[in-house]
């Protein structure tokens, strides 16, 4: 999906897997991935501003958490939160099983 040397510390990327577009971040080493369409109005997530473990939509500032894909901001809006493996110098992500 990805290279690790393309997403070093705080790095936001947003890049195609499982048939749609995913918002790949990396925070204190650890790579996360989530939705990249905000279900708000559809912003980019994967465009904006990254602080700790809060990725913020560019456009109206709705805040998720990427470790789990729920929304500080509204409470209750929520992105699908996907499992990713970095081994080899790669990234790859995939759906949760249920
Ligand atoms: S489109 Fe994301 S907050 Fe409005």
């Amino acid at each position: 999906m990805l290279a690790s040397a393309e997403l070093p510390e705080g790095a936001r990327r947003v890049v195609h897997a499982e048939g749609r577009d995913l918002a790949v971040v990396r925070v204190g080493g650890i790579v996360y991935a989530i939705d990249n369409v905000c279900p708000h109005r559809n912003g980019e997530l994967g465009h904006g501003d990254l602080q700790g473990h809060h990725l913020y939509c560019p456009l109206h500032a709705w805040c998720f958490d990427v470790r789990t894909g729920k929304a500080f901001f509204p409470e209750g809006a929520k992105v699908e939160c996907f499992e990713v493996k970095e081994e080899g110098g790669r990234i790859w992500a995939r759906r949760r099983l249920p």
